[in-house]
């Protein structure tokens, strides 16, 4: 029994800004974020919270799949920006919805959040406990940004990605993930400041803050190796995947990766120039973006993949 993939939905804030809105209010320009990244605009939630995005991605993937809230039986959030400690994102999605056959909880593994979830379905699905889950990646990572460090503050964007995936014989062929703890200060942001009358209290509320080079190095190395794992175990040459499904966050990237599996740019869709880096959201938000316009038929093959803070990363080789 694996995880296939019957439905899927996202959400991006009404509010966008683009490179030309960030140069009037810091020092920077649409000509380094565009030749750096990719990146031409972002949506910056207003309204909206992490919570309701992931609502309105997940009932968009109900209805694409056909299926009613309470034939769920599992709900997994992946977000690094949930809006409160507790309750989860995943019981407000779960009490929103209606889903009362589900049990609900939230994943912390950054942008790859998406791919650990799945994981998880997957192996729920395994052994017998689930059958249907709703697997959601959403961040408001606006509201975790220093805006006055250029460096990583033009980098992202808000937004929530759903899938729907129930037990099937056929659906994920392969998949890996991995973490290395052990680089986790290159890609980081501090919790809420302690304030409890026994401790000595003097940290500022911290934001996120990353060695940016340090992060790309790890993505272009880890990257093609996960995928490069997930098809040589299925025994899958590259040239039979129809599209890559990479985590949004450099363009460069992506062509490197794409260049180190010899493979054409066209098979790796893009959407990053439109929303900048969600995290976890990413990669829902890229496989609806091209379920919607028509782009997958019934047996495809599509590997994803995510990479990020952790470090984590994760692919996976599926049938569409
Ligand atoms: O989803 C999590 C995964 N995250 C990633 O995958 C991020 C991976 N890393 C990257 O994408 C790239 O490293 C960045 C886009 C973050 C940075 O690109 P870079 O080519 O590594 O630039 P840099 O950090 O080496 O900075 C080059 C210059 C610096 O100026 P000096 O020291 O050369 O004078 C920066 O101060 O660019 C400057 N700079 C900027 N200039 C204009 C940094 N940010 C900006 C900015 N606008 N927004």
């Amino acid at each position: 029994m694996t995880a296939r993939i019957i439905g899927t939905g996202s959400y991006l804030p009404s509010n966008v800004v683009t490179n030309h809105d960030l140069e009037k209010i810091m020092d920077t320009t649409d000509e380094w974020i565009k030749s750096r990244t990719g990146i031409g605009q972002r949506h910056i939630a207003i309204e909206e919270t992490t919570t309701s995005m992931a609502v309105e991605a997940a009932k968009r993937a109900l209805a694409d799949a056909d299926t009613t809230a309470d034939e769920l039986d599992l709900i997994v959030v992946g977000t690094v920006s949930a809006d409160r400690h507790f309750p989860s994102t995943a019981c407000e999605i779960q009490s929103a919805l209606g889903a009362v056959n589900a049990t609900a909880f939230d994943i912390n593994a950054a942008c790859s959040g998406f791919l650990f979830g799945l994981g998880i379905a997957n192996a729920y699905f395994t052994s017998g406990t689930f059958k249907k889950a709703l697997i959601i990646g959403a961040e408001t990572l606006s509201k975790m940004m220093n805006w006055d460090d250029r460096s990583t503050c033009v980098l992202f964007g808000d937004g929530a990605g759903a899938a729907i995936v129930e037990a099937a014989e056929d659906g994920i062929i392969s998949m890996t993930q991995g973490s290395d703890g052990a680089k986790g200060g290159v890609l980081s942001c501090y919790n809420r400041p302690v304030n409890n009358p026994f401790v000595k209290n003097d940290t500022a509320l911290d934001y996120t803050s990353m060695n940016g080079q340090e992060v790309f190095k790890f993505a272009v190395r880890t990257v093609p190796e996960a995928i490069t794992k997930v098809l040589g175990e299925a025994n899958v040459n590259p040239d039979e995947v129809k599209y890559f499904v990479l985590h949004q966050a450099n363009v460069r990237i992506i062509e490197s990766v794409a260049k180190r599996l010899n493979q054409p740019m066209d098979k790796f869709p893009t959407n990053l120039h439109m929303c900048g880096n969600t995290s976890a959201a990413s990669v829902p938000i890229l496989l609806d973006e091209i379920n919607k316009k028509g782009m997958l038929e019934k047996g495809d093959k599509i590997v994803l993949a995510g990479f990020g803070a952790g470090l984590t990363w994760g692919a996976a080789l599926i049938n569409w």
